[in-house]
């Protein structure tokens, strides 16, 4: 049977110009479709942290919204849970915020303050690292928590736009790397 990567990478489509002039969109549809890529893609990211981590995770943390797609399957496989991070004014309770920039303007991510207890050990996981301003900011709320990051993941990384820069010392693992 074909490996698995490019399962994965064969369910990945490009859309030049979307959302706007000059971005090529990388699209995961055709991925959550067919099931034997979807599954790969969750194998691959989590015999990569096993390897990495060796059984040490505490949590998953989903980034709202696409890396909803992915975290609960990924932390079932691992046998850990779940937490999410959620883009501004979703979360009830206690919640800590961090800010991030966009194309235009801000926005802001959000946690709820007993999501996570200090100390404990969190790998964060989305669709796609791009200038890594979201990622970034998703570290910085776990770190209010005074959680520790132990990864970031992503299925795709744009390697062009230096996200993993962005995250500095933090480790980050990606499936698939276009320019
Ligand atoms: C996209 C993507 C990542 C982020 C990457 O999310 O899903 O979360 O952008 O960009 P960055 O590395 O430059 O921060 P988007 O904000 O479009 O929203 P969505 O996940 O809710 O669709
Ligand atoms: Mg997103």
């Amino acid at each position: 049977s074909e490996p698995e990567l490019k399962l994965v990478a064969r369910r990945i489509r490009s859309f030049p110009d979307f959302p706007i002039p000059g971005v090529l969109f990388r699209d995961i549809s055709p991925l959550l479709k067919d099931p034997d890529s979807f599954r790969a893609s969750i194998r691959l990211l989590a015999s990569h942290l096993k390897s990495t981590h060796s059984g040490k995770i505490d949590y998953i943390a989903g980034l709202d919204s696409r890396g909803f797609l992915f975290g609960p399957s990924l932390a079932q496989e691992l046998g850990v849970g779940c937490v999410l991070i959620r883009k501004q004014g979703k979360l009830p309770g206690p919640t800590v915020s961090a800010s991030y920039s966009l194309e235009y303007g801000k926005a802001e991510l959000e946690i709820q303050k007993d999501a996570l207890e200090p100390g404990q050990r969190v790998v964060i996981v989305d669709d796609l690292l791009a200038t890594g301003g979201t990622m970034f900011a998703a570290c910085d709320l776990l770190h209010q928590l005074r959680a520790e990051v132990v990864e970031c993941v992503s299925l795709v990384e744009l390697t062009s736009l230096k996200g993993r820069e962005r995250l500095g010392p933090i480790p980050f693992f990606s499936l698939l790397q276009y320019d």
